[in-house]
């Protein structure tokens, strides 16, 4: 695949074949690709917590029952001029192109929404981390580093999402996998292969132009 291929393939999955495991190769070859990512002063800012197997199985479980609990996610809510796009997220996720919930099935959006903290079923799962003595142009290079991580991954033929929701409920992923206090959770990755015969993988979010968010100063000489 060239990069523009890959760049354009990678979306975010989010049903994943379950019984498929990820070849151990493959992901420390993409691990490997992501360390040429750049960051401020070469600090390497990234710190990632694999699990797969039993490990994962853990989380995964102690995550739904926290959420189960009544307990309140942690994820602030949206800025109200960015609530839209969230909505069209959700439109589309749980329309007719993709899970097709009827709108007023309150427990099907439950259900739906807490295969999040199930990573939609994927055997392997991350949790990406930062020292909380940084700043968010460290923030920055760690997303850097994350999206080589996911193109690495699509090019071996994997399916990814990253997932802020986890990162609501810090302390349980703290406790379950044993994430030191000096380091925040920023967010999980679902890591898999995809489930090719589910409608909401098939899903492309729309992006607005580039009009919208860069501003092009030129001399006209
Ligand atoms: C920081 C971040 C957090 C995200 N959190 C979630 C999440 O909690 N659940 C989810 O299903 N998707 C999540 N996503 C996926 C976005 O919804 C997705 O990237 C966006 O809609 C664009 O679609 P695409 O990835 O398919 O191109 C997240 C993506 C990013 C970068």
């Amino acid at each position: 695949m060239s990069i523009d291929e890959v760049i354009v393939a990678r979306h975010s999955t989010r049903r994943f074949l379950s019984d498929k495991p990820v070849p151990k190769d493959v992901i420390q070859r993409a691990l490997q690709l992501a360390t040429h990512a750049p960051s401020n002063s070469n600090i390497q800012p990234w710190r990632l917590y694999l699990l797969s197997g039993a490990a994962a199985d853990r989380l995964k479980r102690a995550l739904v029952a926290e959420v189960n609990s009544g307990a309140i996610s942690q994820v602030p809510p949206l800025p109200e001029a960015f609530k839209h796009f969230n909505s069209e997220v959700g439109k589309q996720l749980y329309g007719a192109d993709g899970l097709n919930i009827p709108r007023d099935d309150v427990q099907g959006h439950q259900a739906a929404v807490l295969r999040n903290y199930e990573f939609y079923g994927a055997p392997t799962t991350a949790i990406v981390c930062i020292d909380n003595a940084l700043t968010k142009a460290d923030a920055l290079s760690v997303g850097m580093y994350l999206q080589t991580f996911l193109l690495a991954l699509t090019e071996a033929g994997l399916g990814s999402c990253v997932e802020i929701s986890v990162s609501g409920y810090p302390e349980i992923i703290r406790k379950t996998v044993g994430i030191p206090a000096e380091l925040d959770i920023i967010c999980g990755v679902a890591i898999g292969y995809e489930d090719e015969t589910m409608k909401v993988n098939k899903l492309r979010m729309e992006r607005v132009a580039v009009e919208e968010t860069t501003v092009i100063l030129e001399d006209n000489v």
